[in-house]
């Protein structure tokens, strides 16, 4: 199924740049709902709908019955008897996941996830594609996700959870990178471990940052919150050293790639040189969001 709709995403990109028309999906309606805020997600939707011929409804929750306590349940069939899809962005820890399973399990309409608590599957799609436009074959890569320092937000897990989970599905040897206190959960190492193993890509885990950028093929520092951030020994401000600097970039391999989810938060996850340098596909990453998105509509709805 991920090697159809990249298939389809190729084609929906090949067909974008040349201005050819995909009405695809005519006089559909999805509707879009966030409780986070978004720029690519959001966009990408919005604007991949349109080019489809279809129309999105985009819903800010916070003006929707859910804030008087409406339940996932009701939102779900309601919706979905007005339109073709829902797709929902919903990061709430322990939250979020459930709430798109309870409207999915109600809904007569296939359900999106535009990133829970814990994956962001859309991304997840987005940057296999851009590896793989990158790479003559994604077989034996070393792609390292990697935790870096960050005081904009605190971040989901659910970018490297995705990445953790997918990459080793395509025989990626994936390399995990974070300072203690910044586990991802057992359940996702293990499954992580079992695709490696299944599929014949690696996983494993280093608490060395330079270890994770030596002769990386692909590089992605990311911040993510400690899901586990109860425990008062971790310090975020201690590890402002996780950072993507060019310094780190060359003992990478040579033609390394920087990816980031985006947005970054320059300065503290990665130097701006590194970001703006040649090594960073960060806009591609970006624009395959909308490929995907539109391969991911067209094959559900
Ligand atoms: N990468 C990503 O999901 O970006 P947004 O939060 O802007 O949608």
């Amino acid at each position: 199924e991920i090697d159809f709709l990249l298939d389809v995403a190729g084609d929906l990109k090949r067909k974008f740049y040349m201005d050819v028309p995909t009405p695809y999906l005519p006089l559909k309606t999805i509707f879009l709902m966030f409780f986070e805020q978004s720029t690519r997600t959001r966009n990408s939707m919005e604007a991949g709908i349109a080019q489809l011929g279809g129309h999105a409804n985009y819903l800010d929750t916070s003006s929707m019955q859910i804030s008087h306590g409406e339940s996932a349940k009701d939102t779900g069939i309601i919706l979905s008897s007005f339109g073709h899809g829902i797709a929902c962005r919903n990061c709430f820890w322990e939250i979020g996941n459930k709430y798109l399973r309870e409207m999915a399990a109600h809904s007569s309409r296939p359900i999106m996830n535009l990133q829970c608590d814990l994956y962001h599957p859309m991304q997840g799609v987005a940057d296999l594609m851009t590896i793989k436009e990158k790479f003559t074959s994604t077989k034996g890569i070393k792609v390292s996700i990697i935790w870096a320092y960050a005081t904009s937000h605190k971040k989901p897990i659910s970018v490297p959870l995705t990445q953790a989970l997918l990459f080793p599905r395509y025989q990626m040897d994936v390399t995990l990178a974070y300072p203690k206190g910044f586990e991802l959960p057992d359940w996702a190492i293990d499954e992580a471990k079992e695709n490696a193993t299944r599929y014949g890509g690696s996983f494993r885990i280093t608490h060395d940052i330079e270890e994770a950028f030596r002769d990386a093929d692909v590089v992605i520092p990311k911040n993510w919150g400690s899901w586990s951030s109860k425990d008062p020994d971790v310090n975020i401000d201690d590890f402002k050293d996780w950072k993507c600097t060019e310094k780190l970039m060359s003992i990478a391999s040579k033609d390394v790639k920087y990816m980031h989810a985006l947005p970054a938060d320059r300065g503290n996850e990665v130097e701006d040189s590194v970001i703006d340098g040649p090594h960073s596909i960060v806009y591609q990453e970006a624009e395959n969001r909308l490929h995907t998105a539109k391969a991911v509509m067209m094959l559900t709805m």
